[in-house]
């Protein structure tokens, strides 16, 4: 193992950077998780994930990975045999499509391109065509972090309506939340899954649920078997600031401290600077003379850039050429796009440095490896961060 100074660059679009002062929350003793002071945390923490999430309607934790949160979405609102609508928009759309057949849910999965978000128009179609109401929910991914895609879910909502269709809308909201702008209520979701390790600044160990009350009244009739994921009992006792189980305390204290951060950046700030780092990156792989996965420029995702290697190029071999290099970790290609692309990731505790640094990484490794590119996507990049540095003093 060669020895690497400083520090290592984190770059794949989750788990991200975890800050200092998160990590510092964190290393606390373990209190009690059924005293007072433990209540008040939270008490405090669910609190604050309404506000993260946009909503008046409770949150709920649970100490899992995003993958427990998408099957408590599901267990909690459906019964065996329910039919789900989902789209393939790329790999987590495939896993989240999977773990609900494995439930026994029927799918109807419209297929894909994965350089695209959710087609509203074809949403619209197939629930106009579905009179007897058969279909039960609609599932969407909306930032598909295998592909850089992210779905407009204002345009979902409205395409749901307008075919006056009762269906539940769940959002996938684990590379979005705390990073592009998500407005639970606003936008008529009944359930949102989300996690701790992306946007929220987190190691890794938090499932979230955002629900509506009309997810919740679902839930009373929903018959697929939950005990651990049921949503009602750690919603009874969350009331007074308890777990039916042992929480996950000291994440929880992390996640005090992450929603203070955002709060203290304000989230209209955070979308900004998520939007701007991306924006910066897009340019630098046009200057690269690479192209991004993403086909329309309207559904370009803030939170990471998922990068197309020119044919006869294997994206990983790129991959291991800067992580030894450059001891920086850029996301792999998932599921069909395995060796065909790689993913920056600019979502999280991130500002210009880091991505001036990241984006060096790349292009010093796109010439090393040998990948058939031009010099000037970091010239572009720092151009544009540049001119658009809020405070900049003109003279
Ligand atoms: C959009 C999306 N959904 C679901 C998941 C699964 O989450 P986890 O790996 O935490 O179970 C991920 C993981 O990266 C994801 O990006």
């Amino acid at each position: 193992m060669v020895f690497s100074s400083g520090r290592h660059f984190l770059q794949i679009p989750g788990p991200t950077n975890v800050p200092d002062r998160v990590l510092r929350a964190m290393n606390r003793p373990t209190i009690d998780h059924r005293c007072s002071e433990f209540a008040r945390l939270s008490l405090e923490v669910l609190e604050g994930l309404k506000r993260i999430f946009q909503t008046s309607a409770p949150v709920i934790v649970y100490p899992s990975s995003g993958t427990g949160a998408w099957e408590a979405a599901l267990v909690n609102t459906l019964s065996a045999g329910d039919k789900i609508l989902m789209f393939e928009t790329g790999h987590f759309a495939t896993l989240w499509r999977n773990l609900a057949k494995d439930l026994g849910l029927e799918v109807d999965f419209l297929p894909g391109d994965w350089r695209h978000g959710v087609d509203a128009k074809a949403l619209e179609k197939t629930l106009t065509e579905d009179g007897a109401h058969a279909i039960k929910a609609v599932g969407v991914v909306h930032n598909e972090t295998s592909t850089g895609v992210t779905t407009r879910i204002p345009e979902i909502r409205k395409a749901i309506d307008r075919a006056g269709h009762p269906a539940l809308l769940m959002v996938d909201t684990i590379s979005s939340l705390a990073s592009s702008d998500y407005r639970h209520e606003e936008w008529g979701v009944d359930v949102a899954v989300g996690c701790s390790q992306k946007g929220l600044m987190l190691p890794p160990g938090l499932g979230l649920n955002a629900i509506s009350e009309k997810a919740r009244q679902a839930s009373k009739s929903a018959r697929l078997k939950k005990s651990f994921w049921a949503w009602e009992p750690v919603l009874a006792a969350n009331k007074s600031g308890f777990f039916p189980y042992t929480p996950p305390t000291n994440l929880l204290y992390g996640l005090q401290e992450a929603i203070r951060i955002l709060e203290e950046e304000e989230l209209r700030n955070v979308f900004a600077r998520h939007d701007r780092h991306a924006e910066a990156t897009r340019r630098a792989v046009r200057a690269w003379g690479l192209k991004i996965l993403c086909a329309d420029p309207e559904e370009y995702s803030s939170s990471l850039t998922a990068v197309l290697m020119p044919e006869g190029h294997d994206a990983d071999d790129l991959r291991g050429v800067i992580l030894e290099n450059f001891n920086m970790s850029l996301g792999t290609g998932l599921g069909k796009v395995k060796g065909k692309v790689f993913r920056i990731g600019h979502l999280g505790d991130f500002n210009d440095l880091m991505l001036a640094g990241t984006l060096s990484g790349v292009e010093m490794g796109l010439a090393l490896a040998g990948i058939p590119s031009s010099k000037g996507g970091v010239a572009e990049a720092l151009d544009y961060l540049q001119s658009t540095r809020k405070g900049k003093i003109n003279r």
